[in-house]
């Protein structure tokens, strides 16, 4: 993506050579702020208060995360208590377990000596995997697109989509907005409806910001808005990103998912997920049954935070004192409610068949039945 010219991705290592770069996304839309990381700490911090989320992003910085510990301590002990460190930071996207694997392959069996370069590389491979992951959801996800617009002999398609499964979410690209930035480029008229996303406006405040960056014609609703629209037949299609996809298709993303796909299926609005391949978890089936929902703190139910008619940032309180507040993070969407998975490899069926089918090298873990799963 092009922000303000520039050709950026949302982490890179700086030109130290011992440190990350990252766009702190607690500081959007109003301010565009970087950061640079040198430890462990560091990363783990930035993907708990969430100045990087999204289920890609989260896998790239764990990655990078191991690199920074091996580089100041490339023992067995400083590798395992890294693991541990970031896969406690937080619990719903498995994109974070599949990149620490990745890195633990990596590094492991190789002398202490050899351990932070093999990390830095395979870390560099991951975020470049995922660019080109996006890249190619993007090619199936916008024939989708065109085929909408060609049926609407090249009258605008009205895409909705959930939180924020863009560029920021990524390395580059998106999952959910690869489709609509590349049908956009190619001249399809487009406009998207972006959910604000209470609690934490990743909607509002990212997908926005991001697409306005871009010059994607958008319209930001709020979250009770799609059910309307798309009973007045204002949405051709909804894109949603994930952050976990189970062997039988169920899909986890974030809350208000669930609410959107129900009023797409009773309104036949075709409902389509972005599902890079890290974001399967082929050990889980029944994901309502399965996957650990985080639960954020009450402030961010309680609080919203803005910018001033004077131009000052400032966090106010919309609930009354002593109100007791739940803040569940995710849901889950079950298969039967998703019209297809965009994956890198092409649209498939919400089905264990699927799936199966078109990532068999993955698919050979066996599921455990009917447990949480962290
Ligand atoms: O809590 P967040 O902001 O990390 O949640 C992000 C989402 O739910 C995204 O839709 C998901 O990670 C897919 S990102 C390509």
């Amino acid at each position: 993506m092009k922000i303000d010219g520039k050709q950026m991705r949302t982490i890179w290592v700086e030109a130290d050579g011992a440190s990350v770069g990252i766009i702190d996304q607690t500081e959007l839309p109003h301010r565009f702020v970087v950061r640079r990381l040198a430890t462990v700490e560091d990363m783990s911090r930035a993907i708990k208060t969430m100045q990087v989320r999204g289920a890609p992003l989260i896998g790239a910085v764990a990655a990078y995360g191991v690199w920074l510990a091996l580089r100041a301590d490339a023992s067995d002990q400083a590798l395992e208590s890294a693991y541990a460190m970031l896969i406690a930071a937080r619990p719903t996207a498995i994109n974070l377990k599949w990149a620490l694997d990745e890195m633990v392959a990596a590094a492991r069996n190789r002398p202490r000596a050899e351990r932070a370069e093999a990390a830095m590389r395979r870390a560099g491979e991951i975020a470049d995997e995922d660019v080109a992951i996006n890249e190619s959801i993007g090619r199936h996800g916008a024939k989708i697109i065109e085929d909408i617009a060609d049926r609407k002999k090249g009258e605008c398609v009205n895409v909705l989509t959930h939180c924020n499964a863009g560029f920021l979410a990524t390395v580059d690209w998106g999952t959910a907005t690869a489709p609509i930035y590349m049908a956009h480029d190619k001249g399809v008229s487009l406009q998207v409806f972006v959910d604000e996303t209470r609690p934490r406006n990743q909607g509002a405040s990212l997908t926005a910001w991001e697409l306005g960056h871009h010059g994607v014609p958008h319209t930001v609703i709020a979250d009770n808005t799609g059910g309307h629209l798309m009973q007045h037949k204002l949405v051709d299609l909804v894109i949603v990103g994930t952050d976990r996809v189970t062997a039988q298709g169920d899909v986890c993303n974030k809350i208000g998912t669930y609410l959107k796909a129900l009023a797409a299926h009773d309104n036949d609005v075709p409902f389509y997920v972005a599902l890079p391949s890290p974001t399967i978890d082929f050990t889980v089936n029944d994901g309502l049954a399965e996957i650990p929902i985080e639960q954020r703190a009450p402030d961010e139910v309680t609080n919203m935070t803005g910018k001033t008619k004077d131009g000052r940032i400032e966090t106010v309180r919309i609930v009354p004192d002593g109100s007791p507040v739940a803040n569940y993070g995710f849901d889950v969407t079950p298969a039967r409610l998703v019209t297809g998975l965009i994956t890198e490899r092409g649209v498939i069926a919400a089905s264990r068949a699927s799936l199966a089918q078109m990532f068999p090298e993955r698919a050979e873990v066996r599921p455990k039945s009917n447990r949480k799963v962290t």
